[in-house]
């Protein structure tokens, strides 16, 4: 079984990498630094901390190569697709977990047995946390709240996440640190972007400028996206190099079309 499969595990490395892009490489961006450094604060202090911002800037992957280092043993990490009741993220949590059995059908019985499992040091990811509602935020943080439960809480997502946590006072107070995910600038790009994939490595800097002005725009999932298209491009085509006419090739892809009338 992979770790992807196994459910509430990191995942490995090379399952963060958009389409498990083949010769990728996790390079150290900023957002990337700036989101270990502070899932360090939290594990230390035991806190909750917010990672939002729009798609594919590598809030994720950021988080989940911050933990493979810092917390490999001890994140367990649930992931939301559609609004989950709490009923859900107790099942959630008991399966992240790992608790053995069948889940409790009693409410007092459940809360009991995650209260007892989180008693041992946890550190748990809600990744896409948007999609939680108000009373799932409130059962986490009951759960965190209790003095027995030895919890660090890394919410992850879009911005509506950062929304709902700022909304209410009574977590929104309890937030350790907020980190806000933006675009990488052209002066990171041209920085990590060779170091990304063997493509790149010796690409003229002018063509890493000119990709991310016209397609890219700092965003990872982007350059993700396109490398692989170029991948296949230089494969189909013998070339050794990206050039400029690849390039526009790859763009090609990327854009949506309206259907000819
Ligand atoms: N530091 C990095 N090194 C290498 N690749 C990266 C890095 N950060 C992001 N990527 C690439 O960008 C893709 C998108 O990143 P990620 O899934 O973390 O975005 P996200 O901000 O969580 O997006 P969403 O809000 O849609 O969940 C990754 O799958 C990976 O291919
Ligand atoms: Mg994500």
């Amino acid at each position: 079984m992979s770790t992807a499969t196994r459910k509430g595990r990191l995942p490995g490395e090379r399952e963060d990498h958009y389409m498990r892009l083949k010769g990728a490489q996790i390079v150290g961006t900023r957002t990337l630094l700036a989101v270990r450094e502070d899932i360090r604060a939290a594990i230390d202090a035991r806190a909750m901390i917010c990672v939002h911002g729009t798609a594919g800037h590598g809030k994720s992957l950021a988080v989940n190569a911050s933990l493979r280092e810092l917390a490999p043993t001890t994140t367990h990490r649930v992931v939301f697709r559609a609004r989950p009741s709490t009923r859900d993220l107790r099942h959630e949590l008991f399966h992240a977990l790992g608790l053995p059995g069948r889940p409790p059908s009693h409410a007092i019985e459940f809360d009991r047995m995650l209260r007892g499992a989180l008693e041992e040091r946890r550190v748990l990811v809600c990744d896409e946390a948007q999609w939680l509602s108000k009373l799932c935020f409130e059962y986490l943080r009951y759960l965190w709240d209790d003095t027995d439960t030895d919890l660090t809480i890394v919410f992850t997502g879009g911005n509506g996440c950062f929304e709902m946590l700022q909304s209410e006072p009574m977590l929104e107070s309890r937030v350790y640190a907020w980190q806000e995910i933006g675009p990488m600038p052209l002066d990171e790009v041209l920085a990590v972007i060779p170091a990304f994939h063997p493509i790149w490595a010796e690409a003229d800097p002018d063509l890493i400028a000119t990709c991310d002005r016209e397609a890219a725009h700092g965003n990872f999932r982007a350059w993700a996206k396109i490398t692989h298209h170029l991948t296949t491009g230089l494969d189909a085509t013998d070339r050794t190099r990206v050039d400029e006419e690849l390039l526009r090739w790859a763009y090609s892809k990327l854009t949506r079309r309206a259907p000819a009338r």
